[in-house]
C-alpha cells in the first residue's frame, strides 16, 4: 500500500527522518510532500507518532491527467464503495501544481462526480452523504499533469493534539514547534528554554520528544470510520506508544513569558497532556539574570507587525543574539518574520533556513550542539 504524508514548508527533511526512522521506505520527497510503502499498521502507527506531519493519505488511483476525462477516469478508478464509510459527506481538496488543470473548483467537482459514479458501479447505488456524520476528506493532488487521488486518515489535521485547551493570539502551530525542536537537535540531558513561551507549545512539543509522548495520544482519527478499520491495528499501536513513554524521566524544561495570562494557558495545555510536573512554566521578563548560558534555546518571539511594538521586537531580537554571542555553548534557534534578524544572527554560526509560520514568511536561525 503507498501511503504520503503532507507537512510544513521547510520542514520536509525533518518528516523524512521521522518517516526512515519508524521503518518505511521512502519513494518519493518533494518539498511539503512525501511518499512512502506502509501497511494498515502504517496507518495507525504514523498518524499516532509522526510529529511533523499535517496529514496521512492513502494513495487511491494515480495517473496523468491532461484533461478534465482523464482526472474523472483516474478519480472513478477507485474502489470507493469499499473505501468510504457510509453515510459520510465527501469533502475533495484540490492542489494543482505545474499542471494544465488549474481551477481548483473544476477540479474538486470532476473528482466529486468521478467519486459518485465510481461509488454506484454496476448497481448504480446513490452515495448516501448525511450532514450530521462527519466529513471525509479526499485530496485531488496534481502536479506536473499527474493526478494523485488521496483518501484522507486523519480527520482534523495533526497539529490537534488535543491538549490545547487554552490558548494565545497566534500561537505557533504544534507541527512546527516540534520540527524546531528536532532541528535543533537538544540533548535530553542538557536545559531547555523558551524564554517567550506564549501558551507553551514549543517547550511542551520538547518534553514530548524528549518523555517519548506520542503526539497523537490524546485524539482520534479518521481512518477509525473506515470499512476497512478492523485491518488496522489501532489499539494494538496504541497500547505500544503508551508501553514507549518515559515519563518519569526527569528533565530541566522550563518556558517563561512576561505575561501571566499566557503562563496561565501553558500551565493549563501542559496539564492537558499530564506534563504539568515535568515542565516549569515561569513569568519572567527576557532578558534576566537567569538566562540560559548553555543548553538548548528555541524559541518564537514577537515580530513587532504594527509600528508600536516595533521596539518591543527589536530589544528581544537584540538580547535573544546576544545571548547566543556570549554563550558559545548555547545552541536552539528562534523562528521569526523580523527582518533585522539576518543582521543580528551575523557570525553566530547559525544556519538560517526558510520555514513559515501560518501565513507568515519566517526565518529560523539556529545552531546545533557542537559535537566535540
Ligand atoms: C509570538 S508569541 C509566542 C507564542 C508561543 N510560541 C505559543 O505557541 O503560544 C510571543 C510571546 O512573547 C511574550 N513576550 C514579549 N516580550 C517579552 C519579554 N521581554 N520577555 C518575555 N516574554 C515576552 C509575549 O507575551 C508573547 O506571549
Amino acid at each position: 500500500m503507498r501511503l504520503a504524508a503532507t507537512c510544513n514548508f521547510g520542514l520536509s527533511s525533518v518528516l523524512k527522518s521521522e518517516i526512515q526512522k519508524l521503518g518505511y521506505e521512502i519513494f518519493e520527497s518533494t518539498d511539503r510532500f512525501i511518499r512512502f510503502n506502509g501497511d494498515f499498521r502504517a496507518v495507525a502507527r504514523t498518524n499516532l507518532r509522526l510529529r511533523t506531519a499535517n496529514r496521512i493519505y492513502i494513495e487511491v488511483s494515480e495517473g496523468e491527467a491532461k484533461d478534465f476525462d482523464g482526472l474523472f477516469e483516474i478519480a472513478k478508478k477507485g474502489e470507493w464503495k469499499r473505501i468510504l464509510p457510509t453515510g459520510c459527506p465527501v469533502t475533495i481538496r484540490a492542489v494543482s501544481e505545474k499542471s494544465m488543470l488549474d481551477s481548483l473548483p473544476s477540479i474538486q467537482k470532476t473528482v466529486k462526480k468521478a467519486v459518485v459514479e465510481g461509488y454506484a458501479g454496476r448497481t448504480g447505488e446513490i452515495m448516501p452523504e448525511d450532514p450530521e456524520l462527519p466529513e471525509i476528506s479526499v485530496l485531488a493532488l496534481l502536479r506536473n499533469d499527474k493526478a494523485l487521488i488521496l483518501l484522507d486518515t486523519s480527520g482534523d489535521p495533526l497539529h490537534k493534539r488535543g491538549y490545547r485547551v487554552a490558548g494565545v493570539e497566534a500561537p505557533i502551530k504544534e507541527t512546527l514547534a516540534a520540527g524546531l525542536v528536532l532541528l535543533s537537535n537538544w540533548r535530553y540531558s542538557e536545559p531547555f528554554r523558551d524564554p517567550f513561551c506564549g501558551s507553551g507549545t514549543i517547550a511542551i512539543e520538547a518534553a514530548m520528544i524528549a518523555k517519548n509522548i506520542a503526539p497523537g495520544i490524546l485524539r482520534s482519527f479518521a481512518f477509525e470510520r473506515f470499512p476497512f478499520a478492523d485491518e488496522i491495528p489501532f489499539e494494538e499501536e496504541r497500547q505500544e506508544c503508551l508501553k514507549r513513554e518515559m515519563r518519569d524521566k526527569p528533565h530541566d524544561i522550563v518556558g517563561s513569558d512576561v505575561d501571566m495570562e499566557a503562563i496561565d494557558s501553558a500551565r493549563k495545555n501542559a496539564a492537558a497532556i499530564g506534563l504539568d510536573r515535568s515542565v516549569k512554566f515561569e513569568v519572567a521578563e527576557f532578558p534576566n539574570a537567569g538566562t540560559l548560558r548553555t543548553g538548548t534555546l528555541v524559541t518564537n518571539p514577537p515580530y513587532g507587525e504594527r509600528l508600536a511594538d516595533k521596539r518591543v521586537a527589536t530589544s528581544a531580537h537584540e538580547a535573544l543574539f546576544d545571548a547566543f554571542r556570549s554563550a558559545p555553548t548555547l545552541s536552539g534557534g528562534i523562528i521569526t518574520a523580523f527582518e533585522e534578524a539576518a543582521h543580528f544572527s551575523g557570525g553566530l554560526g547559525m544556519k538560517d533556513r526558510k520555514i513559515p509560520n501560518g501565513p507568515i514568511p519566517c526565518r529560523y536561525y539556529f545552531r546545533t550542539p557542537n559535537r566535540g
